[in-house]
């Protein structure tokens, strides 16, 4: 059934386990997510970017809000990375149960005020907000220039932000980036700084740039003929402890999109006879549902719905 954000990760704070909020864009995507929280009974949210809603004009907010209504477990169909006021209210209008509203490149009086606009709009309609604040790693497959960019979310900083600013839930940066190159070698993922900011802040937490990378599957692009330079992900013993010390949502885009080029590649090289979507597509879906279910194991939601 269709929830709000806040409702399904209040419920993960108590329960001490992980939340999944996986990117999509389209049909396949949202089905392999759905079977996968389906199959491991796991409540989730259903992301949903700008960049998707412009891809499918429009067309995936119908798409997610049916599987969220018919679903047997929660979802909530959520604004991931929403840049502007304009977005977030176009997203309440059209049926989101949770929002992000992400100022987090503004100053934080800035980001304060952007911040507190949206949650005077959404909390009046029961939508829940997530705001962000510090910059994740921002890495290139040539030039790493991590340190320089990524600024790390303060414990102090959260605290006086999210008492300013009244969001609902709050995204850190503590040493994750988005996309497929997270560093060199065991990317570095601050858990003291996770401990100290959950012990300030009593919001649920959410991780981005949470993608496992997972080494067989980029193997697998490569082998059919892809390309995947220095990609590498969050280590799962990363991931476990850091919701051990209070993450709630953890965003995943970058695994599913490895995982469905792995299928696409390996179908049609090995059947290039193949011209029905449909079964190109099949083991992108097949292949986007096994590392989804592997996450939901890896966060504890399974079992959780
Ligand atoms: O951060 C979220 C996604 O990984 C980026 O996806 O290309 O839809 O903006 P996008
Ligand atoms: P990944 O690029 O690690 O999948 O992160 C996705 C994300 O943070 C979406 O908001
Ligand atoms: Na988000
Ligand atoms: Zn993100």
């Amino acid at each position: 059934a269709l929830q709000t954000g806040l409702e399904i990760l209040q419920a993960a704070q108590a329960g001490k386990y992980g939340v999944g909020a996986f990117n999509t864009d389209n049909l396949e995507t949202t089905l392999a997510i759905m079977e996968a929280a389906e199959e491991t009974r796991s409540p989730i949210l259903l992301a949903i970017t700008a960049g998707a809603l412009k891809y499918s004009s429009k067309r995936i907010v119908d798409i997610a809000l049916a599987e969220a209504r018919n679903a047997t477990v929660p979802v909530a169909v959520h604004l991931d990375h929403g840049e502007s006021f304009e977005i977030c209210m176009w997203c309440i209008r059209n049926g989101f149960t949770s929002i992000m509203i992400d100022k987090s490149h503004e100053d934080e009086a800035t980001n304060i005020r952007e911040t507190r606009r949206v949650v005077d709009a959404a909390s009046a309609v029961g939508v829940s907000v997530e705001a962000e604040i510090g910059r994740l790693v921002e890495l290139g497959a040539e030039v790493i220039i991590s340190e320089e960019n990524a600024t790390l979310t303060t414990a102090e900083e959260a605290e006086r932000f999210m008492a300013a600013a009244g969001a609902d839930t709050l995204a850190i940066a503590v040493g994750t980036a988005h996309g497929p190159n997270k560093g060199r070698g065991r990317p570095e993922i601050n858990h003291k700084r996770i401990a100290e900011i959950a012990a300030r802040v009593s919001q649920p937490l959410v991780m981005h740039g949470a993608s496992s990378i997972p080494q067989d599957v980029v193997a697998r692009v490569i082998d059919a003929g892809g390309v995947l330079k220095d990609a590498v992900g969050i280590h799962d013993d990363d991931i476990t402890q850091a919701i051990a010390s209070g993450m709630c949502k953890v965003n995943v885009g970058t695994d599913l999109r490895i995982a469905s080029t792995a299928g696409v590649r390996e179908l049609l090289r090995d059947k290039p006879e193949i011209i029905d979507l449909r079964k190109i597509l099949e083991p992108a879906r097949n292949e986007m549902r096994r590392v989804i279910i592997n996450k939901m194991n890896l966060l504890q939601s399974s079992g959780k719905a």
